[in-house]
């Protein structure tokens, strides 16, 4: 059994190690910022972290209202999948299963009727995940910078 919990505060257990452990490049300044950022605006971020049986966090979910043009989509806004990440030695028991259960809730209530995601062409695993958990495929695109 998990338990799951929205983050509430910085210091919230889990939060910033799970986050280290899905974003590495970033810094700890960073996150933490991003931290802070998410905090301070709760009507547009949602995070949970879920915890094992004996209160160690092993799962990491957060999202965010997108009130901008998301691929593939035909609402807005649409609650956004930004991250989700279990410990290895966690997955496949259902731990993203029910991380995204509650983004999904947390998007009903704010009054989505659709919920968006996005991840690497490389990402199988992640890929397979979003199927199995009712995502459909809708573009792939490619992104491209040009120095001014
Ligand atoms: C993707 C990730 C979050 C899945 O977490 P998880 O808790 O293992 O996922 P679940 O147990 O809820 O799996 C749900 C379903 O997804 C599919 N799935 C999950 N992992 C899979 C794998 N390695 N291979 C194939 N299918 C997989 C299965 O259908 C699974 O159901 P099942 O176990 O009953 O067969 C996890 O592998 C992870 O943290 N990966 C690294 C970070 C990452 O890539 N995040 C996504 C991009 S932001």
């Amino acid at each position: 059994m998990f338990r799951i919990q929205r983050c509430q505060c910085s210091e919230q257990a889990g939060w910033l190690p799970l986050r280290q452990a899905l974003w590495p490049h970033a810094s700890e300044q960073e996150h933490r910022d991003e931290i802070g950022q998410q905090l301070s605006e709760p009507q547009r971020y949602i995070n949970f972290v879920a915890y094992d049986s004996r209160e160690q966090p092993v799962g990491l979910a957060e999202a965010s209202l997108r009130h901008d043009y998301v691929n593939g989509t035909d609402n807005s806004p649409v609650v956004f999948l930004e991250g989700i990440y279990v410990a290895p030695e966690q997955r496949r028991q259902s731990v993203a299963a029910q991380l995204i259960e509650f983004v999904a809730r947390w998007g009903r209530e704010q009054g989505c009727v659709q919920m968006a995601s996005d991840t690497g062409l490389d990402n199988l695993v992640s890929q397979e995940t979003h199927i199995a958990l009712g995502f459909e495929e809708t573009e792939r695109v490619v992104f491209f910078k040009r120095q001014l």
